[in-house]
């Protein structure tokens, strides 16, 4: 009932602008995200790696309206891969990049600047031996993305993509991108979406998601399971062992503080387990979008201001 009002409010500048100013608020977020620098991203990613986890950096930000702002979100990434190179964490990592925040929305050439940008990143990237993820926005953005990701995997094969069970198209994405070498991150979805284009109901997405979980799985490309739902994550186990995967053919992803237990328990088993970082100082848009998916969150945010 509340998912959709903070859907609303994710993208509302005068909510951004509240939200941001209560005083108490950082330290609520910071069970979430990182840290603001790239200092504390490379200091959560050794933590991390020390426990057997695998990570993928999020410099946060996104639509963005600005080609100087693009351009030093670039630069963080440089840094950031630069940082995590001297200290040993980048082979085997992944960045996870939103082309929002690198251009694709400004109004003149912004899918040109977005795929130069992406470009810059994934040459900064493959120079330290890391990865790099498309994020995916709302729907209005997914050809878009989807056709970056084509051009930039030209150069780059192992650029991967995120798509969201929730939109009835997906699972034709997923045929489509389940070939050789594609690395396809699968989750349910995150934003607000028309009834015209994503499933509303929850038992839908998780149908959904399982649909797209079993082309994923019988393909050639590297399934990324992103889910912190232990159902979804159970189907997943089933289906790889089914298609022969081992667990370097697989990985299960979830999202910084969300079950972080769980996230050492599917290590330990043996899996490749992956963790979402994000880290810097946008995080309002994400930090709202994971108030939406758990009204328990909200609880745990407004009891958090009421105790400061
Ligand atoms: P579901 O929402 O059904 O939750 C299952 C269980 O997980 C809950 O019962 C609860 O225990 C736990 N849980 C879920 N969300 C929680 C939260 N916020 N706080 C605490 N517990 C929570 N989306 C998108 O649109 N574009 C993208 O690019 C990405 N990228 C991405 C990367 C990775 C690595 C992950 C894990 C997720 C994303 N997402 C995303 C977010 C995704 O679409 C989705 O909104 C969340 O993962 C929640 O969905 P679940 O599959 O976890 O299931």
């Amino acid at each position: 009932m509340l998912r959709a009002p903070l859907l609303a409010a994710a993208r509302s500048r005068r909510m951004r602008s509240l939200v941001e100013t209560v005083p108490a608020t950082r330290s609520v977020v910071r069970r979430f995200v990182a840290g603001s620098d790239t200092a504390d991203a490379v200091r959560v990613v050794r933590e991390l790696t020390e426990d057997g986890l695998r990570i993928t950096l999020d410099h946060l930000g996104e639509d963005t309206t600005d080609a100087a702002q693009a351009t030093t979100t670039v630069r963080a990434y440089e840094e950031m891969l630069a940082a995590l190179a001297a200290d040993g964490l980048a082979q085997g990592a992944d960045v996870s990049v939103k082309l929002s925040a690198v251009g694709q929305f400004l109004p003149v050439d912004g899918e040109k600047i977005a795929l130069e940008n992406a470009r810059r990143i994934c040459e900064a990237a493959a120079a330290v031996g890391a990865t790099v993820t498309l994020d995916m926005e709302d729907h209005t953005t997914t050809d878009s993305t989807l056709g970056i990701l084509r051009e930039l995997r030209v150069d780059f094969p192992w650029v991967g993509a995120v798509l969201q069970a929730y939109l009835r198209r997906t699972e034709q994405d997923c045929r489509e991108l389940s070939g050789e070498g594609s690395r396809v991150r699968l989750c349910k979805g995150a934003y607000a979406e028309p009834e015209t284009v994503a499933f509303q109901d929850k038992a839908e997405v998780d149908r959904s998601y399982v649909r797209c979980l079993k082309v994923l799985m019988a393909g050639k490309g590297y399934p990324m399971v992103a889910s912190h739902d232990p159902r979804m994550i159970a189907i997943a186990e089933k289906l790889a062992m089914e298609a022969g995967r081992a667990p370097s053919d697989h990985e299960f992803q979830m999202l910084y503080g969300i079950r972080p237990e769980e996230q050492r328990r599917i290590a330990a088993d043996g899996e490749t387990m992956r963790v979402y970082v994000p880290y810097g100082d946008e995080w309002y848009g994400y930090f709202m979008r994971r108030l939406a998916e758990r009204p328990a969150n909200l609880t745990f945010f407004l009891r958090g201001l009421a105790t400061r």
